[in-house]
């Protein structure tokens, strides 16, 4: 068609009617990296460790009289992309250090010796009760990694619950790519379970010390106030809550929808089904849960296992009719930029995700509005905004990071093992709500169980190590079956094929 010509001048931006049809197209003006530097977002769950190594909750329940949720209200700040952070004051007298909060890990590490990208460090010497083991720990990400010793230290949280806790520290000493440029954090206080602490699950996590030492419920909730902002603006710094005992009602609208936790390491929950702008991607629901599927605030962007990456970038190209987009935008390399004002968003699907709800053969679902992943990022140019594309593809499992968490307050109901979902207060923009929740809908039309394998570390090093036993038995056997018809050949030749075996075999 004509009109495919005009679209490459500056002056016919991006939309363009095709009469009273419903079709236009939307191709941005611009792609390019741009400043933004996608690698410093903060990924915590592709960890590998170094050593060997409903119904019916009572909100804002209190039975303590002691805890009073309002003033935990907003204790959390954040910079968009590189995590949310609480202040606390550890060791004594207490000093004031910014602690990330991760729910895809359970050390709590802070930095104990100076690094260029912090601006100070706990130093362990300037506390009375600060307690080495003497026991090192090391954490290694894909991305960096950490080493450290294992001690003990008082905290207490300023606007957290009352009173002043003992608990389990790695104070790091050495790191690398785990502080990035520009954080206003100085460690990372991971709040899932006892399995996931290294070096071993006899280190009691920070939130289990917790609810031992001040009797408060075995619950916490988490409200991420990014959603539609600018990432890295540091003008306004970004907000969100840590509610330590319960949750705070008025954080969120609408009831709360629970999904049982699979298996208490990560907070792994069950997806049953994925929805691109109402289309239901029809892949088998294990697909969405290989290897697992897990909830974790550490991580930034929404991250699906290859297959479901691949079936849902296309579903969104098919759907919003951009055919055109370069494919570094959907691998994460790209920014894709639209005059000023110009914002791209209504030419992109929702996208919702289907959980197991507590009566196992109902579902619920949660739906994420563009803007939730179609990301603004600070201006590369002063007459272009740029986005970048909030999913990226996994090898480790599908992760619901911080580009859903921000549409949602979560409850962690440990006591009951399960997840809350509820409508964030904070996920409006424009007086428009990012988000949105709906249920129940039957599960009948999935499997009874979506949740592949057992999910425990040590167990899949087991079976990898028996799978690879198995292997080199097999090709030990075909070895012998080509050496042995040479063997009976007298010539000694070899065939072609055979040799071509040999060297794939090499
Ligand atoms: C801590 O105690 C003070 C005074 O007793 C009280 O006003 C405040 O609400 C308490 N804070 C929390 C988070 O419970
Ligand atoms: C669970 O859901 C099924 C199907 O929707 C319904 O028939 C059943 O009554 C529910 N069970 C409970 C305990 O609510």
């Amino acid at each position: 068609m004509a009109h495919t010509a005009s679209v490459s001048t500056w002056a016919f931006v991006f939309s363009f009617y095709f009469g009273v049809s419903k079709c236009y197209f939307a191709i941005p003006l611009k792609m390019y990296a741009g400043r933004y530097n996608i690698s410093s977002a903060v990924d915590l769950t592709r960890r590998v460790p170094l050593t060997s190594d409903e119904n019916g909750l009572s909100l804002a329940s209190d039975p303590t009289g002691t805890v009073n949720f309002l003033d935990m209200v907003n204790n959390l700040q954040g910079d968009y992309g590189r995590g949310y952070y609480i202040e606390m004051l550890l060791g004594t007298p207490g000093q004031k250090v910014n602690i990330l909060v991760d729910t895809g890990s359970s050390n709590f590490a802070v930095a104990a010796a100076p690094h260029q990208y912090i601006t100070h460090f706990f130093d362990t010497a300037l506390s009375s009760t600060y307690q080495s083991s003497g026991q090192t720990v090391a954490v290694r990400y894909t991305q960096g990694n950490w080493e450290g010793e294992l001690g003990t230290d008082r905290v207490s949280i300023p606007k957290g619950p009352n009173g002043t806790i003992t608990i389990n520290i790695a104070a790091i000493l050495s790191s690398e790519g785990f502080f990035l440029p520009g954080v206003n954090w100085q460690g990372i206080l991971g709040l899932a379970y006892p399995m996931l602490a290294r070096p071993d699950s006899s280190v009691e996590p920070f939130f289990n010390s917790l609810v031992q030492q001040l009797g408060i419920p075995d619950i916490f909730s988490l409200q991420m106030c990014g959603a539609g902002t600018s990432a890295s603006s540091t003008v306004d710094p970004l907000v969100g809550s840590l509610i330590m005992g319960g949750a705070e009602p008025t954080l969120y609208r609408g009831s709360v929808w629970y999904t049982p936790i699979v298996e208490e390491w990560y907070y792994q929950v069950e997806v049953l089904k994925l929805e691109v702008g109402n289309q239901n991607l029809e892949l088998d629901c294990r697909e969405y849960n290989m290897d697992k599927a897990i909830v974790d605030s550490g991580t930034t962007l929404l991250r699906l296992p290859v297959n479901v990456f691949n079936a849902v970038v296309e579903a969104i190209t098919r759907s919003s009719l951009i055919q055109t987009f370069s494919s570094g935008f959907w691998d994460g390399s790209k920014l894709a930029c639209w005059m000023k004002g110009e914002t791209p968003w209504r030419f992109f699907p929702k996208l919702s995700i289907y959980l197991r709800a507590t009566n196992t053969s109902q579902s619920f679902r949660i739906t994420i509005l563009p803007q939730m992943y179609i990301q603004p990022i600070t201006d590369v140019d002063g007459t272009l905004e740029c986005f970048r594309f909030g999913l990226s593809s996994s090898a480790t499992g599908l992760v619901i990071g911080a580009t859903v968490m921000e549409g949602f307050y979560v409850v962690f109901d440990r006591a009951q093992r399960r997840l809350g979902f509820a409508l964030s207060s904070c996920a409006v923009s424009d007086g428009e709500a990012l988000s949105e929740i709906a249920g129940p809908f039957s599960a009948a039309d999935v499997a009874a169980n979506c949740s592949g394998g057992p999910p425990k570390e040590p167990l899949m090093w087991v079976i990898s190590y028996a799978l690879m036993a198995v292997c080199v038995m097999v090709l030990i056997i075909l070895l012998l079956l080509l050496v042995l018809p040479c063997r009976r050949n007298r010539a000694g030749e070899i065939t072609d094929e055979s040799s071509l075996v040999r060297h794939r075999i090499k």
